[in-house]
């Protein structure tokens, strides 16, 4: 390949610039030109198509978010933006992107390699919630961020004898709230992956307390309910002591990427080039037990695919994702 693309969608996350860095210096030096898409999907229908250069990526390794905007983009699963957003690649003489993203970015990647145009997907968002690989580019970052905030709502809970609940992200995976819940010590983790009794939550924070400890912290995933919900639960199930709901929101998509982040990312990014130069498209980069591996995103789950296609067309995920419950206890 001459000439090809990079894109992010979905979510933003902490190590995206780290990739598209590594995609962009990766690509020049295997001789092959290299174009940034701005808006994800909607840039690449939309024809906001331009030319990177090594100097496009000085000094993004370390900053958050992603320098080539990102946006979630519904209409790409209907073909004809598909289909638009082929032309328009062509138009440019591209021939083959990397699309750095979530789960809905990898389906539309898995479109593209269904038209015949090659697309290589690369795991970017805090959610760790992609089939395919152990880690998500930014989920380590995320949990770090998420961490240090508990910590602090731990000093104001421990001086006020105040119990918190403490939503944080992941859509529908508990990854985030039960990494960071382990790392900082938390009382109790909820995740939508373990069920759980209100009950047994009470009874835990009153024998805390009966044991003279001065804070109890939950950790609450996104995809169990709200922190309001749950706090109106907690209280119907017969919690009487003071109450406080934290919701830590879009902090945690935020700042700078964690060093292991930026390798991961950089990793990632130059496997996806290589990929691509060696005319190999269809593809997801992972990492399994520290090792780069690759998946096709559209087959059979025999043979390894992360995605089938339904007899109606629609998307089915071969192996979901599972939270790391080993880590349960
Ligand atoms: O997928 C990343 C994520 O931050 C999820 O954790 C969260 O549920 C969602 O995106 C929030 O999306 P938005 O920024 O569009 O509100």
């Amino acid at each position: 390949m001459k000439r090809i693309a990079v894109l992010t969608s979905g979510g933003d996350a902490p190590g995206m610039n780290a990739a598209i860095r590594a995609v962009v210096r990766k690509a020049i030096s295997e001789g092959i030109e290299i174009y940034g898409i701005n808006h994800g999907y909607a840039g690449m229908v939309a024809g906001d198509i331009f030319p990177l250069t090594s100097a496009s990526v000085g000094d993004k390794i370390g900053r958050g978010g992603t320098f080539l905007y990102s946006a979630r983009y519904p209409e790409f699963k209907y073909e004809e933006g598909q289909l638009a957003g082929i032309e328009q690649l062509k138009k440019f003489g591209i021939e083959g992107v990397v699309v750095i993203g979530g789960d809905g970015s990898y389906h539309g990647a898995m479109r593209l390699t269904e038209h015949g145009f090659p697309a290589v997907g690369l795991p970017g968002t805090i959610d760790n919630d992609i089939v395919g690989t152990d880690f998500t580019i930014g989920f380590d970052t995320a949990v770090s961020t998420v961490v240090d905030a508990l910590d602090k709502i731990r000093d104001t809970s421990s001086s006020h004898n105040r119990t918190f609940v403490v939503e944080v992200m992941g859509r529908n995976a508990g990854d985030i709230a039960l990494n960071a819940g382990i790392a900082a010590g938390a009382d109790d983790i909820c995740i939508p992956e373990k069920e759980f009794k209100f009950e047994n939550v009470v009874n835990n924070i009153n024998k805390g307390y009966e044991k003279g400890k001065n804070h109890h912290i939950i950790v609450l995933a996104e995809g169990v309910m709200s922190g309001e919900e749950f706090a109106t639960k907690l209280k119907e199930a017969g919690y009487e002591g003071d109450l406080r709901v934290s919701v830590l929101g879009h902090i945690q998509r935020g700042g700078s990427p964690t060093a292991r982040d930026r390798v991961l990312a950089s990793r990632m990014g130059a496997r996806a080039v290589e990929l691509l130069r060696d005319g190999i498209g269809g593809v997801a980069v992972g990492i399994h037990n520290e090792e780069l591996v690759e998946s096709p995103i559209l087959g059979t789950p025999e043979e390894g695919a992360l995605f089938s296609l339904t007899e109606e067309g629609g998307i089915k995920v071969n192996n979901p994702h599972k939270a790391g419950l080993e880590l349960y206890r």
